[in-house]
């Protein structure tokens, strides 16, 4: 059994008691590899963030689990490296699929976990995650929970169509389970298509895919029901339209790539909202990089010739996000 806070990590419990008071909300990056946490520590460093790194099955699947956590442990050490004296750092797991899976995480020195019951009956639903939550407790780590369903043509945590969380669901759900946080669907999803064209008007100055808005009625009454309570939004990458750009001219083929636009988010941020999480424009980011890197330079390949201006390109995409849209820096004291 391995002590999150004897590694130097974060539970979310303070970090979002925080962000809901201050109308801000936590960066929750996704990462599979040195370069992007690399990145998300840099920007985190520089702009003075707290930060969640999260880890999702397929990050597990392609790095291996225990990696990744001895990398959460170093970039708590890296962070310090690079002038951070108390960096608030949360290792989360993203979309744990059963109890099992959390407590193998938990165990491990996790600080944070999902437990992704969403498509679940909503009884069974309740059960698992409360007893996720029950084991959790125990040792000061958080736990998200997930009620409505988001929909997704991408990764293997999406489904066929989405379902908007029923605000007259919420207060029996954490009630019941004792959640620390609730993840929630009010019309964002997984991945770089997020809307289909038909869903979409058309910009007519640019030509460009408009999606239809976030219902924020739904946020709205959510809040309502549960006042100050930590919400957290999932799918929330806004699929810049240059990377997409860049993508294609390079060799790629993204077609009607969309995401959530800026605003909407910031928006969001401002609300009970404090978890938002961004996994696809890095991903895009990261592409484009490498993509524009070795069309220019086609005699390289030495991967530390391409893989540092795709960290570069990650870190510029994570302080935009943590500056310009969650408006999470400056929160930290050194
Ligand atoms: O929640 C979805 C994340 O983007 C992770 O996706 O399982 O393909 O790493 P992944
Ligand atoms: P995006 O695919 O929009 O980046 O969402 C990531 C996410 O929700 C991870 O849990
Ligand atoms: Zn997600």
């Amino acid at each position: 059994m391995v002590d999150y806070k004897k590694i130097g990590l974060v539970n979310t419990r303070k970090m979002f008691a925080k962000a809901v008071d201050g109308g801000y909300a936590i960066p929750a990056f996704n990462f599979n590899n040195m370069e992007q946490m690399q990145a998300i520590i840099q920007a985190s460093v520089e702009t003075k963030s707290p930060v969640i790194l999260q880890v999702s099955k397929g990050a597990r699947d392609y790095a291996n689990q225990t990696l990744l956590r001895y990398m959460a442990e170093g970039a708590v050490e890296y962070a310090k490296e690079l002038g951070c004296a108390h960096p608030e750092i949360v290792l989360h797991l993203d979309h744990g699929d059963s109890f099992e899976t959390c407590k193998s995480c938990i165990d491990m020195g996790f600080s944070s976990v999902m437990i992704d019951g969403s498509s679940l009956p909503y009884d069974e639903n309740v059960a698992v995650t409360r007893k996720v939550v029950e084991y959790a407790h125990q040792f000061d780590v958080t736990v998200e929970g997930e009620l409505g369903v988001l929909a997704g043509v991408e990764d293997e945590v999406s489904a066929a169509e989405s379902h908007y969380t029923k605000p007259e669901e919420v207060i029996d759900f954490v009630t019941k389970t004792g959640v620390d946080s609730l993840a929630i669907s009010i019309g964002t999803s997984h991945g770089a298509y997020k809307f289909t064209p038909e869903q979409c008007t058309v910009d007519p100055k640019t030509g460009r895919l408009v999606p239809p808005p976030l219902a924020f009625d739904v946020l709205e009454a959510i809040e309502k029901k549960l006042p100050g309570f930590p919400i957290v939004l999932h799918g929330s990458s806004s699929v810049p339209q240059d990377e997409v750009d860049i993508i294609n001219s390079n060799g790629g083929s993204l077609k009607a790539a969309v995401g959530i636009p800026e605003e909407q988010l910031r928006k969001a941020a401002k609300s009970a909202v404090c978890k938002i999480n961004i996994d696809s424009d890095s991903r895009l980011a990261m592409t484009a990089a490498i993509r524009k890197h070795l069309a220019e330079h086609p005699d390289h390949f030495d991967p530390r010739q391409y893989l540092k201006p795709a960290r570069e390109s990650m870190k510029k995409m994570y302080i935009h996000k943590i500056v310009n849209v969650l408006g999470s820096n400056d929160k930290i004291e050194n």
